[in-house]
């Protein structure tokens, strides 16, 4: 019941150091079962979808150390359960990448349908897809998918381009008999680090990053060290942060070529980036220019940014459209942004947004995870102390957002509100 108090106006400046990517650490985690061995994972973010994912692993009968703050030692020798429970699976949304991976190395799983951001429906058919054309049976009853079968390559054709469905295929195929080819699959950065993971473990997979995918499958896998990609997401929030409050941050461990599609906006709409080999400064002298976004797969531009880019825009000299090109439900921190006096219109999946000179500080809510670091921006932009509510969204994604955004000079505490204050305020 924690809520975030934040007093706008401080431009954010200094330096801040990028995480390990959040949508490659949910994967590589699970993933590891496929060794059988052990694998020593570097650079995991410190957030709660990465414990999330640990302690399934750990129920699981793996045996699961902290090497140190962003390292995890994982032997998956004596991991005997095939199943994730109701419980654990709803915690997160990737909780469905342990199908492909039970799946791949004991031909059996079982995993309770999986929780996550509500951003509208998240059909799981084209993991199952997969799944089927190489050979699995698939029983989904009681809130429960239970896949099972000896695998043999195939060749997959998407229907969507899917990151989930992408990763979940390569993991279910990089053990089966024979030769396994995707098409029309995702290419983001973290598909292409699951593949080196993969392949760091001895599997055989060609053109990951690219529109189809070759897997050999190999009969066994061993253990590894391996260092996850920084996310970019969380490099793209705090470029908006500097952006947004004409700041000048200097922001660390990053890979620029990752980050090609939020550059691309944020310098159209006035930011000046420097790029440096695996860092980059953004700061902002003019004024914030409208733009034209439409959420893609990547490269497109990433719909994870779409709620940063529109508190952005919100006070850009200007009207701007976004287009939300991936899910359904992704506009829900406009009503938000509206309580802080932003002029917004959405209309199924496009909002036209007028910018307005300023926002005004209120109380707001964390509607989903990148919904709630929008608010955080927002609120380090208005006049006023903001309240942000619901901020456990904020931490399966977001690490140590408060000591970053401290560093940069912000005026943002994390206040713990007991059950209690909370029941008698109901
Ligand atoms: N889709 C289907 N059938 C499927 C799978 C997907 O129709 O079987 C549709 C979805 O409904 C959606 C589109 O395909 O319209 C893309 O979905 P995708 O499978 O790519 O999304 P995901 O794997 O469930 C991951 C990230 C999301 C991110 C999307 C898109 C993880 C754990 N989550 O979700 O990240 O928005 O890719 O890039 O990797 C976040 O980090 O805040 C987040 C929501």
């Amino acid at each position: 019941m924690d809520k975030f108090v934040i007093r706008g106006g401080n431009p954010l400046v200094g330096e801040v150091s990028i995480g390990g990517a959040k949508n490659a650490a949910v994967a590589i985690l699970p993933a590891s079962i496929l060794a059988g061995d052990t694998c020593v994972i570097e650079n995991l973010p410190s957030i709660s979808d990465v414990a999330a994912s640990a302690r399934i692993l750990s129920d699981m009968g793996a045996a699961v150390k902290m090497l140190n703050r962003s390292t995890l030692e994982i032997d998956t020798a004596h991991l005997t359960d095939t199943s994730v429970s109701n419980d654990m699976s709803r915690q997160m949304r990737a909780s469905y990448y342990f199908l492909g991976a039970l799946l791949g190395r004991f031909g059996k799983a079982s995993v309770a349908m999986p929780g996550g951001c509500d951003l509208g429906p998240r059909p799981i058919d084209q993991h199952l897809k997969a799944f089927a054309a190489m050979g699995a049976e698939i029983d989904v009853r009681s809130g429960m998918i239970h896949v099972a079968g000896k695998l043999t390559g195939a060749h997959i054709f998407f229907d969507t381009v899917s990151v989930g469905a992408t990763i979940n295929a390569m993991l279910a195929a990089v053990r089966a008999e024979g030769q396994t080819v995707l098409e029309n699959v995702a290419k983001e950065p973290h598909i292409v680090d699951v593949a080196n993971f993969l392949n760091t473990m001895g599997a055989d997979i060609r053109g990951a990053g690219t529109d189809a995918i070759k897997i050999r499958g190999v009969k066994e896998l061993h253990g590894c060290t391996y260092a996850i990609i920084p996310d970019q997401i969380e490099a793209g929030t705090y470029m908006v942060g500097a952006a947004l409050t004409g700041g000048n941050v200097l922001i660390k461990n990053v890979i620029p070529k990752h980050l090609e599609p939020i550059t691309a906006k944020l310098e159209r709409a006035g930011a000046i980036i420097e790029e440096y080999d695996d860092s980059m400064r953004v700061y902002r002298t003019g004024d914030i220019l409208p733009v034209n976004i439409k959420t893609m797969p990547h490269p497109g531009f990433p719909t994870d940014m779409q709620s940063l880019m529109g508190v952005l825009l919100s006070v850009a000299k200007g009207t701007s459209i976004i287009t939300e090109g991936i899910w359904e439900n992704r506009f829900r921190y406009v009503d938000e942004l509206r309580r802080m006096g932003a002029n917004i219109q959405v209309e199924g999946r496009t909002a036209v947004v007028e910018g307005v000179p300023e926002l005004s500080a209120a109380p707001v809510r964390a509607t989903d995870l990148r919904a709630g670091a929008a608010m955080v921006m927002a609120a380090l932009y208005a006049h006023g102390e903001s309240e942000i509510e619901d901020i456990g969204h904020i931490k399966r994604g977001y690490e140590d957002i408060v000591q970053k955004l401290r560093s940069l000079n912000a005026d943002i505490r994390c206040v713990h509100v007991p059950e209690t204050v909370m029941r008698e305020a109901l």
